[in-house]
């Protein structure tokens, strides 16, 4: 059952709404539930209209990427899902996420960030891209049926406060507030997030990605140049990092050929 929107929030929302038009309205909170990603689907199957947005203090089954878990501690991040119905948005919304997560932060608190493909938000590598630190994640996840697609749930987690992270991720992981050093408004961030995330979905209605690709490369420095280790189909192999297509695949340079990595574990050497 949803509950009354913190203050805090709500008023982000208000200061944001002509920015953000449909996202974020409406806006449904709970303190806690199992996944966002959840419960944005079931009011999604209702007929929730593409905007709606679910926002929790704390989940039990977070999901991320590759059927891995999301941390989900109570008050120390943000656990979000939007609801998503536009097929020309669909195919990109991963990269519009991560695009939407990086630029909507640094509105909100100054801190710059940068998207590791496909979809990781991370602090900046100024000591290398292995020294980078997972701030955020994006997971899309698409509902067809016969007659087509439905909707995508886009759920985004953004770690807000530092926290006592298990020790598989403890190394990797950091929170808004740790790099800045001081407390941050998070009603601030969630709702330049949305904005943000407006913004994109805007241009890609209308069929244009093109601003939203070059938007990404620049926020996503180690995809190009970097040596990676990714799977092909002939098994683990390393290679170069060149950048993505106009698809959202990354291209791995093996030798004299180029893969198109489209999902899957990439890891940056
Ligand atoms: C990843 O990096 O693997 C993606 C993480 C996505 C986490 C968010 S938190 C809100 C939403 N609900 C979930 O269960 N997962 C996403």
């Amino acid at each position: 059952m949803p509950e009354r929107l913190p203050s805090e929030v709500a008023a982000a929302l208000d200061a944001t709404a002509a920015r953000r038009r449909h996202i974020g309205t409406p806006a449904y909170y709970v303190s806690e539930t199992t996944s966002t990603n959840d419960l944005a689907s079931r009011y999604a199957e209702r007929g929730a209209p593409e905007g709606t947005t679910i926002v929790a203090s704390a989940q039990t089954a977070g999901r991320g990427r590759l059927g891995r878990t999301w941390y989900s501690p109570p008050g120390a991040g943000l656990y979000m899902s939007i609801v998503v119905r536009d097929r020309r948005a669909a195919p990109f919304l991963t990269l519009a996420g991560g695009v939407a997560v990086a630029e909507g932060v640094r509105a909100a608190t100054g801190l710059p960030l940068e998207i590791k493909w496909p979809n990781d938000v991370v602090t900046p590598g100024t000591n290398g891209p292995t020294r980078r630190r997972k701030i955020a994640g994006v997971l899309a996840e698409a509902s067809s049926t016969a007659e087509g697609l439905q909707h995508v749930i886009l759920g985004i987690g953004i770690n807000l406060s530092p926290s006592a992270y298990p020790p598989e991720i403890a190394d990797r992981a950091s929170s808004i507030e740790a790099e800045l050093g001081r407390g941050i408004d998070g009603g601030t961030v969630l709702a330049e997030v949305l904005a943000a995330l407006a913004a994109e979905l805007t241009a890609l209605a209308r069929g244009d990605a093109s601003g939203l690709l070059a938007r990404w490369r620049r926020l996503a420095p180690s995809a190009s140049g970097a040596t990676v280790e990714c799977e092909t189909p002939a098994g683990r192999s390393s290679g170069i990092a060149s950048g993505i297509d106009d698809d959202g695949a990354l291209l791995v340079r093996i030798g004299p050929r180029i893969e198109r990595i489209i999902s899957g574990e990439v890891t940056w050497k």
